[in-house]
């Protein structure tokens, strides 16, 4: 990408402007978007949340959770006025190679079904590797 963008482990004091970029970047809301959640994960392991980073702004996310059973990708959002300019694949590849270097075999990932940008993203990545998966169906629950 030509866009002079850095992708890098987040900083715990970073947390609050991921939240605001998420809200901006019109992300789907979610019952764990707030700063303790995010800290905690920071603190746990700092590349579960990667960013892109473009001088001092924050461009764009990706959380790459491991369970010790599967790699999870969450929360890949670019900002709106840098779309469809490749950092989405990107993050995503960067996302990979630090969960294969943990020990990931296989990573799961879930969209928004009807989302006009989701699904055709990763409808895109199938020559990466992204098969999706019709048989399929999600159950979640807030505790
Ligand atoms: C989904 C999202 C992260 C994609 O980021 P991006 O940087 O624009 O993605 P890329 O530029 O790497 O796109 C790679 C390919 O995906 C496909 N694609 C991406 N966005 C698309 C869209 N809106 N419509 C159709 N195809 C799309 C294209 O084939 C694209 O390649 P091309 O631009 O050469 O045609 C971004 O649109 C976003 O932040 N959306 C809001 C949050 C969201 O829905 N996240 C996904 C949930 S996990």
């Amino acid at each position: 990408v030509g866009l002079n963008v850095e992708i890098r482990p987040c900083r715990l004091e970073e947390c609050p402007a991921v939240l605001r970029l998420w809200e901006r970047a019109d992300a789907v809301p979610s019952a764990t978007d707030d700063v303790e959640v995010l800290e905690r994960i920071v603190a746990g392991r700092p590349d579960c949340l990667l960013l892109a980073v473009q001088g001092k702004q924050i461009v764009g996310t990706v959380i790459a959770g491991w369970d010790g059973w599967r790699g999870h990708i969450y929360r890949l959002v670019v900002v709106p006025e840098l779309r469809r300019q490749g950092l989405g694949r990107r993050l995503v590849s960067e996302a990979e190679e630090r969960l294969r270097r943990l020990g990931v075999r296989r990573i799961a990932l879930t969209v928004v079904g009807d989302d006009e940008r989701a699904a055709p993203f990763w409808d895109a990545m199938a020559k990466d590797g992204y098969v999706r998966d019709w048989s399929a169906v999600r159950y979640t629950k807030n505790v």
